[in-house]
């Protein structure tokens, strides 16, 4: 694993996250044997605009109950479980990030989902599964931490079948540079690898993919992070939060996010591949 990767894999795990999860939970009331999947929303879908966007990739993707579909960089898998509940697909997530994933998996038994859903630790640029393993495959926001997005795309292409569909939700770079950091995928610019959506078109059509559809979703992150104002101090974070998952300067981050959109910086795409 390079430099760049160890960073990235640090940035991703937090310690004793599955307590500090229960702890928040607890504080705010909720009891665990009655947990939904929308008491764990808060925390476990990170990325922009949260379980709104899940749900529209998921009516996208068109995965019905007899597929098993991949999640590549689930983190802890809130939209795995989503999918996997709203479609009755089996579904199976990797993250680089095992403290992620021994809390996808945690989380995921206590929702008593873990027959259709299951979770590994590894890369998403060596993937263990065979070529065409999956009926369908989904990444939401990992791209961003990917250098080499070819070989990224490539193992997309590789596990999925032919017929089967890709749904990808990716933050891409915009007209004007450079962006500021932090942000929420990346403490500094080592670890963000930006580049615009023309070029990430490039890449996929490369691969082999055929693009059903590209949707630039850019407003609807503007208007998601249109009230974030420069965080003052140190303030007060919720009990339950993606704080939880890279660090209490959250605010600090998606200030900088709001900004980086508000001067097209960065920009956001919801695309529908099919692997002919
Ligand atoms: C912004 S989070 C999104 C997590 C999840 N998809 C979600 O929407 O809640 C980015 C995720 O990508 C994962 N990631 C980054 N690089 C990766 C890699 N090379 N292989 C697998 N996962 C990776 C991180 O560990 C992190 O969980």
């Amino acid at each position: 694993m390079n430099k760049t990767m160890d960073h990235i894999q640090s940035y991703y795990s937090p310690d004793n996250l599955y307590q500090k999860i229960m702890d928040g939970l607890a504080l705010i009331g909720k009891d665990q044997s009655g947990l939904t999947l929308d008491d764990l929303q808060p925390v476990d879908e990170f990325h922009i605009r949260g379980d709104t966007a899940t749900r529209e990739l998921i009516k996208l993707s068109g995965f019905t109950s007899d597929m098993h579909v991949l999640d590549v960089g689930c983190g802890v898998g809130g939209s795995t479980r989503r999918l996997s509940h709203d479609t009755g697909c089996r579904a199976t997530g990797i993250d680089l990030s095992e403290h992620y994933i021994d809390t996808a998996t945690k989380l995921t038994e206590l929702l008593n989902m873990q027959e259709r859903v299951q979770f590994k630790a590894e890369n998403a640029l060596d993937l263990s599964f065979d070529d065409n393993s999956f009926d369908g495959v989904w990444s939401i926001q990992m791209n961003m931490n990917i250098e080499d997005k070819q070989l990224w795309v490539d193992e997309l292409f590789r596990v999925v079948k032919p017929g089967g569909r890709v749904v990808l939700y990716e933050v891409c770079g915009g007209e004007n540079t450079p962006v500021y950091f932090p942000v929420p995928w990346a403490q500094n610019e080592t670890m963000s690898a930006l580049v615009p959506p023309e070029s990430f078109k490039e890449i996929i059509q490369s691969s082999g993919f055929a693009i059903e559809t590209w949707t630039d979703k850019t407003d609807l992150a503007r208007a998601a992070f249109s009230h974030m104002k420069e965080p003052v101090g140190e303030p007060e974070l919720p009990e339950i939060g993606v704080h939880l998952l890279v660090g209490n300067d959250i605010l600090t981050k998606a200030y900088n996010l709001h900004r980086n959109l508000e001067e097209c910086r960065v920009s956001l795409v919801e695309s529908l591949l099919l692997k002919p």
